[in-house]
């Protein structure tokens, strides 16, 4: 009898009941409409883009059960059946005990640092996402950023580049500039190149923070992604279950902030979580004002019963590994023929290292812009630029531009949603364009608006 023989490819786990055309776009088209958009992607019609790799948030499609979830949603003001739903649901998998919604992750992080933050107060994260860092920054605290020395190197293949840097954060505890009101990690580590955080790091920032007394709170965007990381390359984890994970990484914290639009596998929603009884009242007193009464906090019970299934349905073993296999699948076959990216693929994005593959683009003539710009004329697909448009500061001396930390051009892959022809369409393209890499120049701003400039400013090329 023939052996029988394993099969390798990973397939999407599910078939498709419902679709939605994407509309092809002719090279004038694009070129008309890049202009139109002052070579600023966030400018564009989404009618205009053929493959949209803005974002993960919000943008997955959603499976039959929480189609059917959707149509049992409770609407009652108080007390509604799909809240219960949705707290034994966030309780179950992350052991908190006040379960407090939100519309989306930025919501819960301003209740959260309305609520614990004064001014000089300093907030530690192995990296803060932007909405977090604004919303901390939005009180007068500091937002402080300690990674781990893997994450700062891009090329660096270590398999937990999200990691927070003990130490530093130990001798930040011992000696802090302000008051500590409470640590974060981020999983897995957003802004710095979708990297998941270790269980042993986990554990030992969680000692240090008991030691010192401060509270850890996890954003918990891709909990599910980090989970998966650690099952795959953390020695113990390999034959245990996602949702056993995810509960041990919840067990170290006191805490949780969450958008849905993530591993909540939703289009709207997110909470906030503490097991602090004092705070938690306080919190929902403020979530009144600003979202809604607490049980539903901004949501339509609809969005909650959304929620409440699409958490389980990212702990599913197989749908983790087909969404960690198609990013890596994105990431390996354009580094394999020389297109530079942070290294190894993270989990819900591929980011091209825009200023190593256009070294002759100065940071201040934004690499990054050039290299959204030309996916964009090549094939219609959006990323986003992530250096010196979004991060570059001033100094506050002489007014000088400074360049970020990175030239990044970040594809994020939306849940779901595109497959593997719609990745071997953007490898085709990505190698076209990293082939007329030399051809490429720079841009300038023409108009920036005060504050968040990325999202509206002007470019045009230089030359
Ligand atoms: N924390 C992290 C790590 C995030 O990635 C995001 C959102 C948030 C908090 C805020 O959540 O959007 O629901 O208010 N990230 C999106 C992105 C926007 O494109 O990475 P939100």
């Amino acid at each position: 009898m023939r052996k029988p023989r394993p099969i390798h490819t990973v397939i999407e786990p599910f078939r498709i009941k419902s679709v939605e055309p994407i509309r092809m776009t002719t090279p004038e088209e694009r070129e008309q409409k890049i202009v139109e958009a002052h070579y600023n992607v966030f400018l564009l019609d989404a009618r205009d883009v053929l493959i949209d790799l803005l974002t993960d948030s919000g943008t997955g499609a959603m499976s039959a059960g929480q189609w059917a979830g959707i149509m049992r949603g409770d609407e009652s003001y108080a007390g509604s059946d799909s809240f219960y739903r949705f707290r034994d649901a966030v309780q179950d998998i992350t052991g908190l005990k006040h379960v407090i919604p939100t519309h989306q992750g930025r919501a819960a992080e301003k209740i959260l640092f309305t609520t614990v933050c004064r001014p000089g107060d300093v907030i530690p994260n192995n990296t803060h996402f932007d909405t977090t860092r604004a919303n901390i920054e939005f009180t007068g605290a500091t937002a402080l950023d300690l990674p781990g020395a893997a994450g700062r190197d891009h090329s660096s293949r270590a398999p937990f580049k999200g990691d927070m840097d003990v130490e530093a954060l130990d001798r930040l505890l011992a000696d802090p500039p302000g008051r500590v009101p409470l640590c974060m990690i981020t999983v897995t580590n957003n802004s710095g190149g979708g990297q998941p955080v270790s269980m042993a790091n986990i554990r030992a920032v969680a000692e240090v923070c008991r030691k010192h007394e401060v509270p850890l709170y996890l954003d918990a965007c891709r909990f599910a992604e980090n989970a998966f990381f650690i099952q795959q390359r953390e020695e113990g984890y390999a034959g245990t279950p996602l949702i056993e994970i995810a509960r041990e990484m919840f067990s170290y914290c006191d805490g949780a902030t969450m958008s849905a639009k993530k591993d909540g596998m939703a289009n709207i929603g997110g909470f906030l979580a503490t097991n602090d009884d004092a705070l938690a009242a306080q919190e929902k007193d403020l979530l009144i004002l600003t979202e809604g009464f607490p049980t539903y906090g901004g949501l339509a019970g609809r969005d909650l019963e959304a929620v409440a299934i699409g958490l389980y349905e990212a702990l599913d073993p197989d749908y983790q590994r087909y969404r960690i296999a198609s990013t890596a699948y994105l990431g390996n076959h354009i580094s394999e023929h020389g297109v530079p990216i942070v290294q190894p693929p993270g989990g819900h994005a591929i980011y091209i290292d825009a200023a190593a593959m256009l070294p002759h683009v100065p940071p201040l003539e934004f690499p990054g812009i050039s290299l959204t710009v030309e996916l964009y004329r090549e094939a219609g697909i959006r990323g986003v630029e992530i250096g010196s448009v979004m991060f570059g500061a001033k100094d506050p001396k002489t007014g000088e531009p400074v360049p970020a930390r990175s030239e990044l051009v970040r594809l994020a892959i939306p849940r779901r949603v595109y497959t593997q022809s719609h990745v071997d369409y953007v490898v085709e393209a990505i190698l076209n364009v990293y082939d007329r890499r030399e051809e490429m120049g720079g841009y300038r701003i023409t108009y920036e608006p005060p504050f968040l400039r990325h999202f509206t400013a002007h470019f045009e090329p230089i030359g």
